[in-house]
């Protein structure tokens, strides 16, 4: 599709791409198509100066799809926002979130997008960093890919939330750990590409490996993953807006600057069962 309303500076080789031209607050259906098919391109888009309302960021989160509740995080619930998450980091509480992740797959249908708007930045630091699991997955050799076709991995909460790992409103017992069994190779629903669909913080294991097996072959997998050639890095400013694919990406936080004051606002779309 040819852009006619926004221009894109893709910011590396694998996945990212800066918008200019675009105002989320006030988008037409032809701007949001244009949006909508890098977004599927380009698997990360960065906007900045977008001083949305929180009504604002949520019409542009609709436009993807359903939002989602998150079930522990921190949310602008008492205003009437329980969509909106609250990652909020200074010298009493840093960073938390400084693993590699896909959002969310410890839910049968994790999300389908994330858009995360920086509130307070600090001046360096705090950057944000993603990776493509379809370049990942691409990479592999066709021996590998045959042997993660059709395995399936268990994903729950036991390595983050149930260990009080982030600050969150409820904490899950044991009894009521979520979770989710999910391909290790998934194919993305839109653009058909295949990508690799485990994570640090939320699969526990590989189904069917022995212990050994599945240690190895996971710590294998993230540390290609995240090959600096199949990421990219992102500073933020304040209003600036990034919108990931979560079916295809992973991120992390840099926790580089942690006595500084950082507030993020997320909203995330329904996804749909990773196949
Ligand atoms: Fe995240």
């Amino acid at each position: 599709m040819t852009q006619r309303r926004i221009q894109l500076r893709p910011i590396a080789g694998a996945l990212g791409a800066e918008v200019c031209g675009a105002d989320l607050a006030d988008l037409d259906d032809a701007t949001f198509a244009e949006i909508h098919a890098a977004w599927l391109e380009h698997q990360v888009l960065f906007f900045r100066d977008q001083d949305l309302t929180p009504d604002q960021h949520k019409a542009f989160g609709r436009r993807f799809g359903p939002l989602q509740v998150h079930p522990f995080l921190h949310s602008r619930k008492a205003e009437g926002h329980p969509e909106i998450v609250v990652l909020e980091s200074n010298e009493a509480r840093p960073v938390v979130a400084a693993g590699w992740h896909t959002d969310v797959t410890f839910s049968e249908t994790p999300p389908m997008a994330s858009i995360l708007r920086g509130v307070e930045v600090p001046a360096w630091g705090g950057d944000t960093m993603w990776a493509s699991t379809t370049r990942a997955y691409d990479a592999l050799s066709s021996t590998m890919k045959r042997m993660l076709d059709g395995l399936v991995a268990i994903h729950d909460t036991s390595k983050t939330f149930s260990r009080g790992a982030y600050p969150s409103e409820s904490h899950p017992d044991a009894e009521k750990t979520p979770t989710a069994i999910h391909p290790v190779v998934r194919t993305h629903p839109e653009t058909g590409k295949k990508a690799l669909f485990v994570n640090s913080a939320f699969t526990l294991r590989i189904k069917g490996l022995r212990p050994a097996e599945s240690e190895a072959l996971l710590a294998f997998l993230y540390r290609h993953i995240t090959t600096p050639e199949f990421t990219c890095r992102f500073h933020w400013e304040k209003n600036s807006l990034a919108i990931w694919d979560n079916r295809c990406t992973q991120h992390r936080v840099v926790a580089d600057n942690l006595k500084a004051h950082r507030r993020m606002e997320r909203v995330t779309v329904e996804g749909d069962r990773p196949v």
